[in-house]
């Protein structure tokens, strides 16, 4: 066994992922609580993921001979005030792992997106202007999509667009 920054950020990934997995099960146990079986099932099994992601690691750590902390969590958000709530927290901390991805932030009237490729066109039609916004390698903000990572997104809107750089892309 051996110490490296590598194996450490990997050990402090897999308690992000155990994390994720405890706060998606609380999320699950208050829909349960609040008979909405679709929605707790749909949690329940995000929660399977994660933890299936946290053991990928693990596996990945023990076939490096790198050290496994398994490391504990702190305790996830319970007792929600209303059914809406735990979904925004569960997109968040979704947004959160995996805004590094992305190099752009995209916002439209009705979406917010993520993506590495953007292309914005200007057109005309009928005295009309609107853009034709095309995405590639995206994610969207949506709450009740049960994936959100998308290879091609194509908008058109009416109204502004905004387009951010995302800052520590490296690129
Ligand atoms: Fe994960």
């Amino acid at each position: 066994m051996s110490q490296s920054s590598f194996g450490e950020a990997l050990n402090e990934q897999v308690a992000n992922e155990f994390a994720a997995h405890q706060q998606y099960v609380a999320i699950a146990v208050h829909y349960d609580a609040e008979t909405l079986p679709r929605l707790a099932a749909f949690f329940y099994r995000q929660a399977v993921e994660e933890r299936n992601h946290a053991m990928m690691i693990t596996q990945y750590l023990l076939d490096a001979d790198l050290d496994v902390r398994t490391p504990g969590v702190d305790a996830p958000e319970v007792g929600f005030a209303d059914i809406v709530t735990p979904v925004e927290l569960a997109l968040a901390q979704e947004y959160q792992d995996v805004a590094g991805m992305f190099r752009y932030a995209v916002e439209t009237e009705r979406r917010f997106y993520l993506a590495n490729e953007v292309d914005v066109q200007v057109e005309h039609e009928g005295g009309q202007k609107f853009f034709r916004l095309t995405l590639n390698d995206a994610w969207v903000w949506d709450m009740y999509r049960p994936a959100r990572f998308v290879t091609n997104v194509r908008v058109l809107t009416f109204r502004d667009v905004n387009i951010e750089e995302l800052a520590g892309t490296g690129l």
